[in-house]
């Protein structure tokens, strides 16, 4: 199936990203979302994004006002329906996906591929309430999108063939590499990465280490291009605790319980990066521990 045009749901981080890596690689794309300002504030992070590409020398100025031409936004979820894959990356609770799917489904055309970028939440079970579970699928990109190589693929127990090698060929196209996933909590990526950042925090939280000794120690002892609790802030903690707690629900293991720090973290709205506070506070000029 030839895919041109995307439509993505939701234009907060992973969204304008995934906006900005399709329209770079010549997608027509459909950008939904809400609120207006959401809207706004991606296409001002887009362009921020893509001018610092150009100042690299990794994409030309005019494929940049080329990419940005290919992007058109809106309000109207009806809008989204006359795409050829959607890519819904709204925020990862499961009542908002199932609200936009059942918004959505009366304006799809029959042949649309429908996808969501959920980092944890079972992909058979968002399919099931659609009217397409052989053509709904998990296309789960990484932050930051424009700058990780990686897409996660996940079928569903229904998902067809066709549309695993049609969502194949977008990430082929986007000169990306699919890892291919079974639909159990939390895939592979998160599976492996969200204990690791969790286990940081129980090490913060025992006393272990200071929250610059446990990132120095992961960064300079194990190579990792950012401290598991920078990471944490920078993929937002409330994200962090829904995947663990999705892991602790879905695999009935106390070794996923999700740290109590983590969780005080979020219940006080300091959610990393995006609300200025979390493990470090972003509010002066350079990040400073919050412990
Ligand atoms: N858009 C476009 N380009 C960007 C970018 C963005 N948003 N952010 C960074 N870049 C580019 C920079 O321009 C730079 O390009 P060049 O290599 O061509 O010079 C390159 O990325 C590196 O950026 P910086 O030099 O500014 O900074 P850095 O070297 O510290 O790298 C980083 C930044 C790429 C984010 C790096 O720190 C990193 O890889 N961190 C780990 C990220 C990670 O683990 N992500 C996965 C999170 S898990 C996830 O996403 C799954 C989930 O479901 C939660």
């Amino acid at each position: 199936m030839k895919v041109q045009k995307i439509g993505v749901i939701g234009a907060g981080q992973m969204g304008n990203g995934i906006a900005h890596v399709m329209a770079l690689s010549g997608f027509d794309v459909v950008l939904n979302d809400i609120n207006e300002e959401s809207l706004d504030k991606a296409l001002v992070t887009i362009r921020k994004n893509m001018s610092r590409q150009v100042s690299k020398g990794n994409i030309s100025d005019t494929q940049m006002t080329e990419a940005l031409n290919h992007i058109i936004t809106t309000l109207e979820i009806s809008e989204i329906g006359k795409t050829d894959l959607v890519i819904e990356a709204a925020t990862e609770h499961e009542h908002v996906k199932h609200t936009i799917f059942e918004k959505l489904l009366p304006h799809l055309q029959p042949h649309t591929i429908l996808t969501s970028n959920t980092s944890s939440i079972s992909i058979t079970r968002l399919a099931s309430r659609t009217d397409r579970p052989e053509r709904f699928m998990g296309f789960h990109f990484m932050n930051p999108v424009p700058v990780m190589q990686l897409v996660e693929l996940i079928r569903g127990i229904a998902t067809d063939d066709e549309t695993f090698l049609t969502c194949q060929s977008v990430v082929e196209k986007l000169g990306k590499t699919v890892a291919s996933a079974e639909d159990f909590p939390a895939f592979i990526v998160n599976r492996i990465l969200m204990p690791m950042i969790n286990e940081a925090v129980y090490t913060l939280f025992e006393g272990v280490g200071s929250v610059r000794s446990i990132d120095e120690s992961m960064k300079l002892g194990a190579n990792h291009p950012m401290g598991p609790l920078e990471l944490a802030d920078f993929i937002g903690l409330d994200t962090c605790l829904a995947i663990m707690n999705v892991l602790h629900d879905g695999l009935a293991d106390t070794k996923y319980r999700p740290c109590p720090l983590l969780t005080k973290y979020v219940e006080a709205g300091w959610l990393g990066r995006k609300t200025q506070r979390g493990f470090y506070d972003y509010r002066g000029e350079t990040p400073v521990p919050t412990r």
